[in-house]
């Protein structure tokens, strides 16, 4: 059975979403940051601050890897999955891309007292925000299915998306 990846920028809803999305389906549930955490006994911010970004990077292809050759998940990636032309190639082959997108704004907003995404931790999040999102833009749009989660409940966009899979 195929997987369902979620894919989109930070704060965007993929964790809360996917998980939904599983239990309606009834699939496994998983997600490409707990899954490095656990390999490595380290959070992504200390695995950001004492291995750096490429180390990171490696860890995150592997665990696509992983569960890629297993099927039947729906998995939360993280945002920066989408960077490695490689990664986009491995989800299309195995599964479903959903995209969730958001603004700016309301990202900023939904993380401004968050401090585990280390690449938002620096002088103006908000202009971070929007580079970041300018320069993945091209890749998220990959996505089968695109959804934009800035104003609606979790409950509504997980109808729209089962209408769409
Ligand atoms: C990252 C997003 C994070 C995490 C890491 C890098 C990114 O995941 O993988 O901090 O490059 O956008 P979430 O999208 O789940 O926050």
């Amino acid at each position: 059975m195929d997987n369902i990846y979620f894919i989109g920028f930070m704060g965007t809803g993929k964790t809360t979403i996917s998980k939904l999305i599983a239990d309606h389906l009834n699939m496994k549930w998983t997600d490409l940051d707990d899954m490095i955490q656990q390999k490595e006994k380290k959070t992504v911010v200390e695995i950001f601050r004492e291995n750096g970004e490429e180390y990171f990077r490696n860890l995150e292809k592997e665990v696509l890897k992983d569960v890629a050759g297993k099927g039947g998940y729906v998995v939360s990636t993280g945002g920066g999955i989408v960077i490695v032309d490689e990664n986009v190639k491995i989800m299309k082959e195995s599964g479903l891309i959903i995209t969730l997108v958001a603004s700016p704004d309301v990202i900023y907003v939904r993380l401004k007292d968050d401090q585990s995404r280390p690449l938002l931790q620096v002088p103006n999040p908000l202009d971070e925000i929007k580079r970041l999102m300018y320069e993945r833009a091209p890749f998220y749009i990959k996505g089968d299915i695109i959804i934009d989660t800035s104003f609606d409940e979790p409950e509504i966009i997980v109808g729209e998306i089962l209408k769409e899979i």
